[in-house]
């Protein structure tokens, strides 16, 4: 079937799902935006105050600044698929809790099934910790990583949040210069059979 009826079909199931936690303090579902078909997937934190307004992912101030460097590398919000690692609000924009991140868990990667991507951008420490337990942020930022998931190759890519490089100016350089170099990964993804990929 196809990949965007398939996922949409999924995000009614979530919507039904009452057992979810931050549910009932929500305005908003934040399922995930984007292209259904595409080889990249970001993945967040949770939704904040505007996210949770409007049910899409990374329309506050941090996402203003995902925009800027999705743009920087000439890639529109429309050809990559958007998500979080928690999809409803949690209060005062506080961490997801464990237990929530094991809640939710089943619909992140339901939604990375049905997408099936090449490369998945974590954006902050805790979808960092899904794909990479017990790394560093600090020392593993932009670099690309080769990892099996459940049976498929994936290459993780880790980022500091774009909320990070808000408050830092340091980071957010870091981050800049981190999709310079996730940008050479994306035409290598495009050009070279995926399998044989020598990764930096
Ligand atoms: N921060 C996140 O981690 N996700 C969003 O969707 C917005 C802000």
């Amino acid at each position: 079937m196809d990949k965007a009826i398939t996922l949409k079909i999924f995000k009614q199931k979530m919507l039904a799902d009452e057992s979810l936690p931050l549910r009932k303090g929500a305005n908003n579902l934040v399922f995930g935006e984007g292209n259904a078909d595409t080889k990249v997937m970001f993945i967040g934190e949770g939704p904040g105050y505007w996210e949770d307004m409007k049910g899409r992912p990374f329309v506050g101030n941090a996402g203003k600044f995902l925009d800027q460097l999705l743009h920087s590398i000439k890639v529109e919000r429309k050809d990559v698929f958007i998500t979080n690692i928690v999809f409803y609000r949690p209060p005062g924009n506080r961490d997801p809790l464990e237990e929530e991140i094991f809640a939710f868990k089943k619909y992140l990667d339901g939604i990375i099934e049905i997408i099936n991507p090449k490369v998945i951008v974590t954006l902050g420490r805790f979808s960092m910790a899904k794909f990479l337990p017990g790394v560093i942020i600090s020392k593993v930022h932009g670099k690309h990583y080769k990892i099996n998931w459940k049976g498929k190759e994936i290459v993780v890519v880790p980022m500091y949040h774009p909320a990070a490089g808000l408050r830092r100016l340091e980071v957010k350089e870091e981050t800049m210069r981190d999709f310079q170099t996730l940008a050479e990964l994306l035409e290598k993804t495009n050009k070279v059979d995926f399998e044989q990929m020598q990764l930096v």
